[in-house]
């Protein structure tokens, strides 16, 4: 039976439009209003009623679970922030040269960047606001905001928690979601591109060609490529987070032990997954027709063709993941997130391991290590009790 109270469609159509799109945007400009910081530290006085004592107290380990990933969706935050500064939909127009390379991935790139950015921020506040309205201590990386940053037009200017500019992706993803393999049963993937320390977002003015203007189709000279191997390295940085946090939300949900706690972490862990499906598509784009193959003329970064030839392995257009080894090689092979569920392979450690080795942290000192591994070892110590 469905317990749920959705609107009904009566009361849906009892207003107009207007009324219900004036919500939407509500929403969307709320968390922009307040500003990360703010968001993170909502005080208790205003939260809504959703988690009075009736749904019970939480456990240790559940509050453990919690502060990390409010940990992670803080870092997640900060990196989509500066994404969508320089190529989202904000205000001021961002980086027209980068908006323009990302539009050569997709038209739609800087409404889905400013999108995914509105939804970190909302994980971010939501958990640490549950984590207060359960009487625990809420989590600030505040004094680790030092990073300069890129000084690009369209920077806000503000210190970052993340370094998009040395960036190592990770992009064994795309091989292992086409892969029958899983990686809980050790199997190791390939990279489907090699991005060592390279950037995501323009370093400066002198990566963004000055003649480049939104809507242009994909350009030949030395500056265009430049740009448009940004744009795609953080097309495929994209995926690399998401897909992260796909596999670390399955992870955690299988440590929590308070039934609202659980809810709270398979409907963010849901969203993550829908993030990483988008980004996967994108990604696909950089390394297929018209643009593929593509070398940055600076570094010698390389986008081949994946499409020429095709395999079942780089074929630009199989993103949703293919059936693999589940629980027990007997049993027929299943389409899952993956991995997920072995803490050492996908919990809050491997995280953190996962966004340091990604080059994320670059210049954060080692108090900074320190504070996120002890949220790290703290969630995954947590066991389901009950
Ligand atoms: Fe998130
Ligand atoms: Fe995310």
């Amino acid at each position: 039976m469905n317990t749920r109270e959705p609107m009904s469609s009566d009361h849906v159509e009892g207003q107009d439009l207007d009324t219900l799109w004036r919500r939407v945007i509500g929403r969307r400009s709320f968390l922009q209003g307040v500003g990360l910081a703010g968001a993170a530290t909502l005080p208790g006085a205003v939260l809504p009623a959703v988690a009075s004592a009736k749904s019970g107290g939480i456990t240790k380990g559940d509050v453990a679970i919690l502060r990390f990933l409010a940990a992670a969706e803080i870092i997640e935050s900060d990196l989509w922030t500066q994404y969508a500064e320089f190529g989202g939909v904000a205000p001021g127009g961002g980086n027209a040269p980068y908006v323009a390379a990302l539009q050569n991935l997709d038209g739609d790139m800087p409404q889905y960047i400013s999108d995914n950015t509105d939804d970190e921020l909302s994980h971010a506040a939501f958990l640490n606001a549950y984590l207060e309205s359960k009487g625990a201590a809420p989590v600030s990386l505040e004094k680790f905001r030092t990073l300069e940053g890129s000084t690009a037009t369209g920077s806000s200017g503000k210190r970052r928690l993340t370094n998009l500019l040395h960036l190592n992706v990770d992009t064994s993803w795309y091989t292992r979601y086409r892969s029958r393999e899983n990686p809980d049963f050790g199997d190791k993937f390939a990279q489907a591109i090699s991005i060592v320390d390279k950037p995501a977002i323009p370093v400066s003015d002198a990566d963004t060609p000055p003649t480049t203007e939104v809507g242009q189709p994909p350009i030949t000279g030395k500056a265009a490529r430049r740009i448009q191997a940004i744009a795609n390295t953080a097309g495929f940085h994209f995926a690399f987070i998401e897909q992260g946090g796909s596999s670390l939300y399955s992870t955690m949900a299988l440590k929590a032990t308070n039934l609202e706690v659980l809810r709270i972490v398979v409907s963010i862990g849901g969203v993550e997954t829908n993030h990483f499906s988008l980004w996967h598509d994108k990604a696909g784009n950089a390394i297929s027709d018209p643009l593929a193959p593509l070398t940055d003329p600076e570094t010698g970064l390389m986008f081949r063709n994946f499409n020429s030839p095709a395999t079942e392995l780089t074929q630009t257009n199989l993103i949703l993941p293919e059936p693999c080894d589940f629980i027990h090689e007997s049993l027929p092979d299943c389409s899952v997130v993956r991995p997920a569920g072995i803490t050492h392979n996908s919990g809050a450690r491997a995280a953190v391991k996962g966004f340091t080795d990604d080059g994320l942290f670059h210049g954060q000192p080692p108090e900074f290590f320190k504070t996120l591994n002890k949220l790290a070892d703290a969630a995954d110590a947590a066991r389901r009790h009950g």
